[in-house]
């Protein structure tokens, strides 16, 4: 049988990681992109100590020549999996949102997986049941102040989702958001210190989601998901 192959960005800590392990469990090779080398090194030996395999891709998802160092790294390769998962946030009101704030949570959390995508569709092609999984954010339903600007990039992230949903269909090549509410990852923690946890989403819960909805039949695909504490709200 064929061994799937999955990129997860962010794959160093919270979320990312948990999607990166929970599909490594599935048997898919894993290739864990994210900015911190140390990090992805920890989970890569992480999922050999539990028999799976992955490679690791430090780069900066904001620096345009290393998302094409990642592309031509794997030029040639079957992709089945893409994972948009990295992503940064910002606690400011409008006014206290600086242009270079701004610019970077919509280079980091929209920009990146709209090149990305489009960097890796070749690869993705190669697959007989590809997936592009781009992680949202509850703001996408639920708007709430002092997040302008992270709501704006996810809410554009949202757009993409659909738009390439649309426009890959006919290739059968499944897009798919899933917007989390508050989970209990490292951002989370920084976000909201002391948050009592029963208002938190496991990161596992997240990325058993993801595992569903990729394990889908080719040609079958589910609209976008928001998950969330039944506590918080
Ligand atoms: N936690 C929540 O409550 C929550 C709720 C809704 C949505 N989300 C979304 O879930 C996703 C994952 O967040 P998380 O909670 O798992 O946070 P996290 O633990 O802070 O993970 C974010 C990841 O993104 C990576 N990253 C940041 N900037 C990068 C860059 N320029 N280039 C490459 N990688 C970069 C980080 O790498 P380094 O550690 O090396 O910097 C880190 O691995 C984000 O898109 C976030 O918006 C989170």
């Amino acid at each position: 049988m064929t061994q799937l192959c999955a990129i997860i960005t962010g794959a160093g800590s919270g979320l990312g990681r948990a999607i990166a392990l929970r599909l490594a469990a599935a048997g898919m090779t894993v290739r864990l992109a994210g900015r911190t080398e140390s990090k992805l090194h920890a989970v890569a030996d992480e999922i050999a100590a539990l028999g799976g395999s992955a490679q690791v891709h430090a780069l900066d998802l904001e620096d345009d020549h290393a998302l094409a160092g990642l592309a031509n790294e794997l030029a040639g390769e079957r992709l089945d999996v893409l994972v948009n998962c990295a992503g940064d946030w910002l606690i400011a009101m409008l006014e206290g949102t600086s242009d270079a704030q701004l610019d970077h949570l919509l280079r980091l959390n929209l920009r990146a997986p709209y090149v990305l995508a489009r960097l890796l569709l070749p690869n993705l092609r190669r697959s007989d049941n590809a997936s592009i999984i781009n992680i949202g954010s509850i703001v996408t339903a639920l708007s709430v102040p002092g997040v302008s600007a992270y709501t704006a990039s996810k809410v554009g992230l949202k757009g993409l989702t659909g738009a390439l949903a649309a426009e890959l269909r006919e290739e059968l090549v499944r897009v798919v958001m899933i917007s989390p509410g508050p989970a209990d990852t490292p951002m989370r923690d920084a976000a909201s210190p002391g948050i009592d946890k029963s208002l938190l989403v496991e990161p596992r819960t997240i990325a058993e989601l993801v595992q569903v909805v990729v394990s889908l039949p080719r040609g079958i695909t589910t609209s976008d998901f928001t998950l969330h504490s039944l506590r918080w709200g």
